[in-house]
């Protein structure tokens, strides 16, 4: 069986928050701003919601601490926020921390449940949802996953529900002007590992390759833009989105759970534990899956997967090193990741040292 499931309303292009105004209202008159404490402000987006938001008539209320990776205690206490309020909708403003947090904040707003209940049934639907994304990378605009940091786990965990998926992405490519050369490698690597991720798994479809080889096709002409300082951030908004839209379809593999240990214990920025863990993990499917490397190859323009390597390689701002300790405990604890059955063979914990080794 296959499915096509993809709710979410784009609108790209500069201006497209204050050009599309009168969409706001369709969601209530009270409306919860979910963001970080810096980024929304300095790249005017948040400027543009509250003036938006006023003109249309809606009252709101700002909960702005969201932090990077943010926690389910975070998020919970955002929905209560939310929820004393009484607000109709929620308007996410960030990277992926704000879009996930969001979220978790919209479920918590209309559920009486404790906060790791979360992962369990979530009974009522969420409040409405909007995104206004601040990075090319996440893809969390056009997907229904939040990935929430989960002290008691000491790791990262995602949940899910058909109602998280953004009712509106407001894709503006002048509120990433402002990013960080840093910033911009990270998720730039977070959007290429989606949509590779998204073709080398077990879920891989028709429909999901129809997203992810678009992604590809673009992401393999933005890279060397990005890499040389001339990133066009209108295409690589809407690449992003592709490489979203096709994890929507299929979910991420090996790369993001291993990475997610790397992001809790080391502190690595999300994309750059894709991007240090991608080599290692396209040479085993270079070896284990050749087919299924070659139309991976072909979308992206690269001859070879050691071309494709190195151009990843080329994203990674500040190397990591880690322990041989590191390597055998993140490989322990990785390979249990539900979505290690996802992946195209059965891959193993020394495997999966092997992927971290390559960082000693
Ligand atoms: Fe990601």
């Amino acid at each position: 069986m296959k499915e096509l499931f993809m709710p979410t309303r784009v609108i790209l292009g500069k201006g497209c928050v204050k050009e599309n105004a009168s969409l706001f209202a369709e969601f209530g008159q009270k409306a919860c701003i979910i963001t970080g404490k810096t980024s929304a402000q300095k790249s005017g987006a948040l400027a543009d919601i509250t003036e938006t938001l006023t003109s249309q008539h809606i009252a709101y209320t700002i909960f702005d601490e969201v932090e990077n990776n943010p926690s389910v205690a975070t998020c919970f206490r955002g929905g209560q926020k939310a929820k004393a309020y009484g607000a109709d909708f929620v308007i996410a403003i960030g990277g992926g921390s704000p879009m996930d947090a969001a979220k978790a904040v919209a479920a918590f707003a209309t559920n009486d449940m404790a906060p790791m209940d979360i992962y369990g049934t979530i009974k009522k639907n969420p409040l409405p949802l909007l995104t206004v994304p601040l990075t090319a990378g996440t893809g969390s605009e056009v997907t229904p996953y939040s990935v929430l940091t989960v002290e008691e786990i000491e790791n990262k965990k995602s949940f899910s529900h058909p109602e998280s998926f953004s009712k509106i992405a407001f894709l503006d490519p002048g509120y990433l002007e402002s990013l960080p050369r840093s910033v911009l490698f990270d998720t730039t690597a977070d959007a290429l590992s989606h949509a590779l991720e998204s073709m080398l798994c077990k879920r891989t479809s028709d429909i999901s390759n129809v997203y992810a080889e678009a992604a590809l096709r673009h992401l393999g002409k933005l890279i060397p833009d990005v890499i040389a300082g001339k990133p066009d951030f209108e295409k690589l908004l809407f690449a992003s989105s592709l490489a979203g839209m096709a994890i929507a379809h299929t979910g991420t593999v090996v790369v993001h759970s291993m990475g997610y240990l790397l992001t809790y214990y080391n502190n690595v920025p999300h994309g750059r534990a894709n991007a240090l863990l991608l080599p290692g993990f396209l040479k085993l499917c270079a070896k284990h899956v050749p087919a299924r490397v070659t139309p991976v190859l072909k979308a992206f323009g690269a001859e070879t997967v050691e071309a494709l390597c190195g151009i990843i390689s080329q994203l990674v701002d500040e190397p990591v090193l880690l322990t041989e300790k590191e390597v055998k405990t993140f490989a322990k604890k990785a390979i249990s990741a539900k979505n290690v059955s996802q992946n195209l063979w059965q891959i193993s914990e020394a495997e999966e040292a092997s992927i971290y080794a390559t960082l000693q």
